[in-house]
């Protein structure tokens, strides 16, 4: 790896060649426009997991909005205890959060928008949310969001919010994926300002959290992102591999799949693809 400091910023040349802004929590909050979320900034070269690091934050009262930022993590967390690849270039982030009980289930909601709004201000392209929380482009997942929290009786402890965002990478660079993501350089041909999508990112992170009252105005412009509601779906949830139609959402986030018998599924967590053919056979 390769460093170059000029009087303006830390850039680094990666191992594909694509040289890239250094995340340094200077660069992150110049012209930030935020009260809290991300006014304090934590940046490692590299981490295992920024969802780690912020838990430890949070378990020690760090100051609500304080953001884990990581240039490549080595054992990134997806959903379901799925790996989630972070190699340099990408973003990387955990921010802290001390939500009303109420507010848990719009965490959801709040930080797919959100992602999804920063994407399309910053590069100009289009986006979709694929249930729960996936920002897609043209069908093909540019990012992906996890939320961690600890109750203590009826109150939430903590949430952390992560999101990784695929930016300066090639997804062909990485076969694991290459059929299924892509990248902003992939959509783009060119690289980005990883610092000015985070900005955007934490103002509208602020803005959706901070304005959330009864959710009623994230549920609905979670709602209209779909891309899934209306359509023929399989959902893998646990063990279970259920196909339907994908009817609504429920206030809560919870998917509602119709069955052709016309029973009705209430799923609060699971994956989702487009139905075709060779389902699993323990299908409903
Ligand atoms: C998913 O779609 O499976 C969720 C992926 C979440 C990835 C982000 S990257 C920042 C934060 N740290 C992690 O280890 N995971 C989340």
């Amino acid at each position: 790896m390769i460093y170059y400091l000029t009087t303006a910023q830390l850039y680094c040349k990666c191992r594909t060649g694509i040289i890239m802004d250094v995340l340094s929590p200077e660069l992150v909050t110049a012209g930030l426009g935020t009260r809290f979320i991300g006014q304090k900034i934590i940046h490692f070269p590299s981490h295992g997991s920024t969802m780690e690091a912020a838990r430890q934050e949070a378990r020690q009262a760090a100051a609500e909005g304080t953001v884990v930022v990581a240039e490549e993590q080595t054992a990134g967390k997806g959903r379901a205890k799925r790996a989630w690849l972070s190699p340099r270039g990408s973003i990387a982030l955990s921010v802290v959060l001390y939500p009303d009980i109420s507010q848990l289930p719009y965490l959801i909601m709040l930080a797919s928008v959100a992602a999804a709004r920063s994407i399309e201000i910053v590069t100009g392209l289009e986006t979709q949310l694929k249930w729960p929380n996936d920002v897609l482009i043209k069908g093909k997942k540019v990012c992906g969001i996890l939320i961690e929290n600890e109750l203590k009786g009826d109150r939430v402890a903590w949430a952390v919010i992560g999101i990784g965002i695929n930016v300066n990478i090639r997804t062909r660079d990485f076969p694991e994926i290459a059929d299924t993501a892509t990248s902003l350089y992939d959509e783009l041909g060119k690289e980005l300002s990883r610092a000015e999508i985070i900005r955007r990112l934490l103002v509208e992170l602020e803005k959706q959290y901070t304005s959330l009252g009864d959710g009623e105005d994230i549920y609905w412009e979670w709602r209209d992102r779909l891309i899934t509601l209306g359509k023929r779906v399989q959902v893998i949830s646990g063990e279970d591999v259920l196909q339907g139609v994908a009817e609504d959402v429920s206030k809560d986030g919870t998917l509602l799949l119709r069955h052709n018998d016309g029973q009705l599924s209430h799923i609060v967590a699971g994956d989702v693809t487009l139905r075709d053919a060779g389902l699993n056979p323990r299908r409903r």
